[in-house]
């Protein structure tokens, strides 16, 4: 059979960081379950403008495109903070997301038992929490036009951007959310702000119209933006998948990584449609950035980058007892005290990166073994 395929695109900041502790986990399933996967790297982001003069080469393109996933670390920094948009570390993976047609982005928020009190929330509000937010990641604000900046006769600028979304746009995500929520608790909260964009309007008219041909059997509710993101951390144990737009669902996500403890713990998966063949085009990738501020000093969590691979074996791979090795080795290992910066409590053991990746492959090894 051929070989599994992964390109491994690390980026900027803390990104080559995490991705290279991700490498000691590719090996490991190939030296202690015979499972290979066929390699390559590339460069995205300010590494790639800094060598090629663009933050995605259209070579680096194709293989993304041919590949049976990709992992991205992360891309920015404040090196190429001037640059102009086309320029910029973040173009690169948007035009990943948008010509690999990755239209819905995975984010889950899962709180570890260990973590209850990393979070800033109180204990009983996040203790047990899983949720499940479902971004729009191929149109809305990002992509819509008209955009730009313009000079204006009287002087001034204009900056414009647009959001645009049509029926099947929001049909395929919204499919995606009431699929996922079958197998979790059977409840979809779709979130838009209807009462001021028409935009919001006919996302929550075509969901409701979705829901009512085909997914009567799933409970669904809408809630505005604005209070969802007031809900979330209020009382975020009340939703189990949250479908809702690009912008909207960066937002969230970022709010509900705060309620696992840190965003150095969320994963993501950006999916694209199942084609004939039952394949899909993915992305994996953390829901947190480059972080600037610790890059090159091996005390980034890798964490978020691990589970992110753990979902590329679920998703992409259909290797669901191996991401439980993963994951439950994460979650032994943060059992035992083990601590990055980000998540450390009183008590605990503060780690560096590779010491935490160090842990996390040697409870693999005794995960397997078992
Ligand atoms: P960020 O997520 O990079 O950092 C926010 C804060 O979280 C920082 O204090 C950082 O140190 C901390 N943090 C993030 N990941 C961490 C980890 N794994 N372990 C420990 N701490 C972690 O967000 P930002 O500072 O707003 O953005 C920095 C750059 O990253 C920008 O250029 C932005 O565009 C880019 N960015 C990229 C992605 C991506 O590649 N998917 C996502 C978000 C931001
Ligand atoms: C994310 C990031 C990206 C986004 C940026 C870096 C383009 O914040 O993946 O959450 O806004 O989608
Ligand atoms: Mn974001």
């Amino acid at each position: 059979s051929t070989k599994r395929s992964l390109l491994l695109l690390p980026g900027d900041g803390i990104g080559p960081e995490v991705m290279r502790q991700v490498r000691r986990v590719i090996d490991w399933y190939a030296r202690k379950r015979g499972i290979e996967f066929q390699v390559e790297e590339g460069l995205v982001g300010g590494c790639s403008y800094d060598a090629h003069g663009t933050p995605l080469t259209d070579e680096t393109m194709a293989r993304a495109l041919a590949v049976d996933a990709v992992l991205l670390a992360a891309v920015g920094g404040p090196k190429w903070d001037n640059l102009g948009f086309d320029k910029r570390p973040e173009a690169g993976l948007l035009r990943l997301r948008k010509e690999m047609e990755l239209f819905a982005n995975l984010r889950p928020a899962k709180v570890f038992d260990a973590l209850v009190d990393a979070s800033t929330l109180k204990p009983d509000v996040v203790r047990g929490l899983d949720i499940m937010i479902v971004r729009e990641l191929t149109g809305g604000i990002y992509f819509g036009e008209p955009r730009g900046i313009s000079d204006l006769p009287n002087g001034e600028r204009r900056g414009i951007n647009t959001q645009v979304y049509d029926t099947h746009e929001i049909h395929r995500v919204a499919r995606v959310a009431f699929e996922l929520a079958r197998k979790r608790s059977n409840k979809v909260c779709s979130s838009e702000k209807g009462n001021v964009m028409e935009s919001g309007l006919l996302w929550r008219q075509e969901v409701i119209a979705l829901h009512k041909a085909e997914y009567q059997d799933v409970e669904l509710s809408h809630m505005l933006a604005d209070a969802a993101a007031m809900q979330l951390v209020r009382n975020p144990k009340q939703f189990d998948v949250i479908v809702t737009d690009n912008l909207f669902g960066d937002i969230l996500s970022d709010e509900a990584s705060m309620l696992t403890g840190s965003i150095g713990m969320l994963p993501s998966a950006s999916l694209g449609a199942t084609d004939a063949d039952g394949k899909r085009k993915a992305l994996y990738e953390p829901v947190h950035g480059s972080a600037p501020d610790i890059a090159g000093r091996d005390l980034a969590n890798p964490i978020a980058m691990f589970l992110s691979f753990a979902m590329a074996l679920r998703w992409s791979f259909d290797l669901q007892a191996e991401a439980d090795i993963l994951e439950q080795a994460v979650e032994n290992v943060l059992s035992t005290g083990l601590r990055t910066g980000d998540i450390m409590q009183p008590g605990m053991a503060r780690v560096s990166t590779s010491v935490m990746a160090d842990s996390i492959l040697r409870e693999m090894d005794k995960l397997a073994t078992a």
